[in-house]
């Protein structure tokens, strides 16, 4: 903690519209501002405009993005019981409901004590064979020199993982309309939080964008609603999230009804595979650029698994895959930003700075990410990085992809798990080579999406390595 507290008026903010303030810069280019942002200190004051401030009556309005690691800590961890998550917009309400990532306080407590065990190490680690026979039979599907939607691929895989995970089944032919509905929704959400008019105007005015959404809803709402009422007519589940909800009773000691487990499935169906698949696909696209990474990573599969699948007992093992793995979510994290949250009193942070009460504190894990205080040449791709020398050099939580605190990702460990085997599965059998001529940016929606397909052509790790390299 500095000696003397920072007011927030002599925090440095850059240049923004005096009516509309920052969010003409930021709905245009999010993660252009966000980077731009890191020249004007630990704690940047983001003023909202005359307008917001006239129309919530708030004088001197601002939000507080932290750039400074010891902060994010406070908020995330040290301080978090003073902060809550920030009201989100009708449709993030609507499809997340009161599932854990959206609640608070003692309920959220409660939520969160149920799913930890299922989620525990140990118990994850059970789910192996699921993902790498799942692997598999994608790897099996493709042909040597085809061309695949990378994108379109992991989605399915990761759905098909987290559906068994939920339901003990598979999700059969439904994965094409639920990954569409998922779509629908990340860009009406986006456009909520970009547009103040869509965020009144409500979902019953009947607006092209709306029709989809609801219509996406409608389906994927029927289909987990009817394996909810399937189950409890008395046919028999495995130990699935769903069978975990149904015997488990909420704050008040009273059994779950329909609409509390539909909210808790729907979060972790959303949470569970929309992240993974953005973090592999990166990771495809990451590995397509440098050979000298691919030529490391060859080696050690070959090294620990020979010919044959990944194991529980191998992943410790993947060392240098797990330092991919660790660098491709630092340079795109899928939750680019987390979830806003509001201050309930003033607070003081460790760099100095004095919130005042209600402050609005953006916390951005990609933006840490490629701050070049924490990671020199932020933006080239390197797996050591990840060295365990390495990471004890720098501070905690200027890597932040999962969050911190008692928000942090339920996930972590099964996702973990998850994207070791996928791409030690995959990177064992195939190499996969980016298609020339794209132009592949990342597009800040609810997570962090490629802006286009991104193709990329199936070669066995049979047949030489013949393609360049650009890092
Ligand atoms: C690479 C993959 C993933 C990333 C990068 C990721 C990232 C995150 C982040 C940053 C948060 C905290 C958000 C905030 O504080 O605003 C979060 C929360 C959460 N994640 Fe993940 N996640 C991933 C995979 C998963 C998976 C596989 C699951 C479930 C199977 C999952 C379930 C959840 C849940 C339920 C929460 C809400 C926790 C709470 O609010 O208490 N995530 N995730």
């Amino acid at each position: 903690m500095t000696e003397q507290a920072i007011f927030t008026a002599s925090l440095s903010s850059p240049p923004v519209s005096r009516w509309l303030g920052f969010f003409p810069e930021f709905r245009q280019d999010s993660l252009g501002f966000l980077l731009r942002c890191h020249s004007y200190g630990d704690v940047v004051k983001l003023p909202m405009g005359r307008m917001a401030e006239l129309l919530f009556r708030q004088q001197d309005f601002a939000m507080y993005l932290l750039n400074n690691p010891a902060d994010v800590k406070h908020v995330l961890v040290t301080n978090q019981h003073h902060y809550t998550k920030n009201p989100v917009p009708p449709v993030e309400a609507r499809i997340f409901g009161k599932g854990v990532l959206h609640t608070e306080g003692e309920t959220h407590h409660h939520q969160r004590r149920l799913f930890l065990p299922f989620f525990h190490g140990d118990h994850v680690a059970s789910y192996t064979s699921l993902i790498t026979e799942k692997t598999s039979a994608l790897v099996a599907s493709w042909h040597n020199g085809a061309t695949v939607d990378i994108e379109r691929e992991m989605t399915t895989l990761t759905l098909s993982v987290i559906w068994r995970l939920l339901f003990g089944q598979d999700v059969s032919s439904d994965a094409a309309q639920i990954a569409e509905a998922v779509t629908t929704g990340q860009h009406l959400i986006t456009k909520q939080y970009n547009s103040l008019l869509a965020w009144i105007t409500p979902l019953w005015v009947p607006t092209a964008r709306h029709r989809e959404f609801s219509r996406g809803q409608e389906f994927m709402d029927g289909r987990i609603t009817g394996m909810i009422q399937n189950r409890r007519a008395g046919h028999h589940g495995d130990q699935d999230v769903l069978a975990l909800l149904l015997a488990a009773t909420n704050e008040a000691g009273q059994p779950l009804n329909d609409k509390e487990i539909r909210d808790e499935l729907v979060t972790f169906l959303l949470a569970g595979h929309e992240t993974m698949a953005n973090a592999l696909t990166w990771t495809w696209f990451l590995l397509s650029q440098s050979q000298t990474v691919r030529a490391r990573l060859a080696h050690e599969l070959e090294t620990v698994l020979g010919n044959r699948l990944p194991t529980a007992a191998d992943v410790p093992r993947l060392v240098y895959t797990k330092m991919v793995w660790d660098e491709a979510l630092r340079l795109y994290p899928p939750a680019w930003l987390l979830h806003s949250r509001v201050g309930h009193a003033e607070d003081r942070l460790p760099s100095g700075a004095l919130l005042p009460p209600g402050a609005i504190v953006f916390i951005s894990p990609w933006s840490m990410h490629r701050n070049a205080r924490w990671f020199p040449d932020p933006n080239r791709f390197d797996p050591d990085r990840f060295s365990p020398e390495a990471k004890q050099a720098r501070p905690a939580f200027s890597y932040i992809p999962f969050g911190g605190g008692g928000r942090r990702c339920l996930g972590e460990s099964f996702a973990e798990l998850e994207g070791l085997l996928i791409i030690a599965t995959l990177a064992s059998k195939v190499r996969l080579r980016l298609v020339d001529g794209q132009a592949i940016l990342p597009n800040p929606l609810f997570t962090l999406r490629p802006n286009i397909p991104v193709h990329m052509t199936i070669e066995s790790v049979a047949t030489p390595e013949r393609y360049p390299t650009t890092v």
